[in-house]
């Protein structure tokens, strides 16, 4: 796309062409696959395009079986008892999706005493702990680029519901009233508002381009990794490398960094008082990045006017988790759904033949494709991970 993600692949396919082949070509061995994924139901049944499902299977289950591999597959992921829990011990591929993440903590790497791969069926590998695999020499591969379109489309949509207020203009119309005026007090134009950016990589950059036509004031992005000048010029971009300085002069601020580190809690309720009053937010990258509660508050006080997104601190979301039900004083400001952004059908099929191809390499030896390392042999190949 540019350079910056060009270049950023090269350094990652010297370091790849250096450590990545498999540490053993088992390809001709039985091993243990195990695949934690969402459970589809009567969807998944009428709809075999829902591949990333425990019905579906990513597609994989003949296949691997043909191989002479055994293939788990399983939604159960919490507890001892789990199917996760249990048959980790022995696994040597672990796959689950961001949508429904198996959290593999240090404590459960450690019982894995067979673990060799980690693959994300997604983008967004924070679901695993990422130094234990580094400690262990796991690597952690996922399906990079597979949904970041599908991701930027629905920042986009949720920018405009939000500004435009539209959820409770709906609400209104399927209870059978009409009051326009409650709606409008309330209901913007995109048009000539400054929108930033935290993490301006594959999706928000992508943000900043579908947003072009909208005329907005100005685009703004924090990121330790600068965009290179031409990039920033197509897309009308200015970095601003403090960031409470880029969120104090935004109408809109969307999230798309991933959450490691230095990002988690990153949206404070510090932070948030530096935000213009009135301000939306828009967080489709990982729920722990802003802190729950904070938000909430904020969006009470009428610090937030909106907040939207499709990622929540623990998925699924309990029943009562604040973000469900928060609202504004008007009684609005809430774009939330589940975590469905990244898992359209056209994302699925993206990332259900991305997972084959690295189960793929695996099996035969071969070299992953740099792009697709999280953590390689005992290190971090990708730097958006945090500053190493
Ligand atoms: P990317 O790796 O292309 O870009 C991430 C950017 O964030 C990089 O430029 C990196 O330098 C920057 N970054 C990292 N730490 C930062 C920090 N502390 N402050 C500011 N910038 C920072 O990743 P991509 O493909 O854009 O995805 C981003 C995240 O979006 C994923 O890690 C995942 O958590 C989330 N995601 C969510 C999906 C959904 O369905 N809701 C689907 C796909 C991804």
């Amino acid at each position: 796309m540019f350079s910056r993600l060009a270049s950023r692949q090269l350094a990652a396919s010297r370091a790849a062409s250096r450590t990545l082949a498999s540490p053993s070509a088992s390809w001709n061995r039985g091993m243990k696959v195990l695949a934690i994924l969402y459970r589809g139901g009567e969807a998944a049944k009428q709809e075999p395009r829902l591949l990333g499902t425990v019905e579906n299977e990513l597609g994989l289950r003949s296949w691997l079986e043909s191989q002479g591999h055994e293939f788990i597959v399983s939604d159960d992921k919490e507890g001892p008892n789990s199917v996760l829990s249990q048959h980790i011990k022995d696994a040597e591929v672990v796959i689950t999706t961001p949508f429904h993440p198996g959290y593999l903590t240090k404590d459960l790497i450690d019982t894995a005493k067979n673990l060799k791969v980690c693959v994300t069926a997604g983008v967004g590998s924070d679901h695993v702990d990422l130094n234990a695999a580094v400690d262990r020499k796991i690597q952690v591969l996922e399906v990079t680029g597979s949904n970041v379109t599908s991701v930027a489309e629905h920042v986009v949509m949720t920018i405009l519901l939000l500004v435009r207020n539209f959820v409770p203009a709906h609400e209104m119309i399927e209870r059978g009233d009409w009051m326009v005026s409650d709606i409008a007090r309330n209901a913007f134009d995109l048009e000539g508002k400054v929108v930033g950016t935290i993490g301006a990589g594959r999706i928000g950059y992508r943000v900043l381009e579908r947003l072009m036509p909208f005329d907005t004031k100005e685009h703004l992005y924090y990121d330790y990794a600068a965009l290179p000048q031409e990039a920033e010029k197509k897309v009308r971009a200015r970095r601003v490398e403090d960031l409470k300085e880029m969120v104090s002069q935004c109408d809109v601020v969307t999230v798309n960094a991933p959450l490691h580190e230095g990002t988690k809690g990153l949206v404070n309720a510090d932070l948030l008082k530096h935000f213009k009053k009135g301000a939306w937010l828009v967080n489709t990258a990982r729920g722990a990045i802003c802190d729950k509660d904070a938000v909430a508050a904020a969006l009470k006080s009428g610090q937030l006017t909106g907040y939207g997104g499709d990622v929540w601190n623990v998925q699924p979301a309990p029943k009562d988790h604040v973000w469900r039900t928060m609202k504004n004083s008007l009684g609005a400001g809430n774009g939330m759904v589940p975590h469905y952004s990244g898992t359209t059908l056209d994302a699925q099929a993206r990332y259900a033949a991305g997972t084959r191809s690295i189960l793929e390499n695996y099996f035969k030896g071969q070299a992953q494709n740099p792009a697709n390392i999280i953590v390689g042999v005992g290190k971090y190949e990708s730097k958006a991970y945090g500053q190493r």
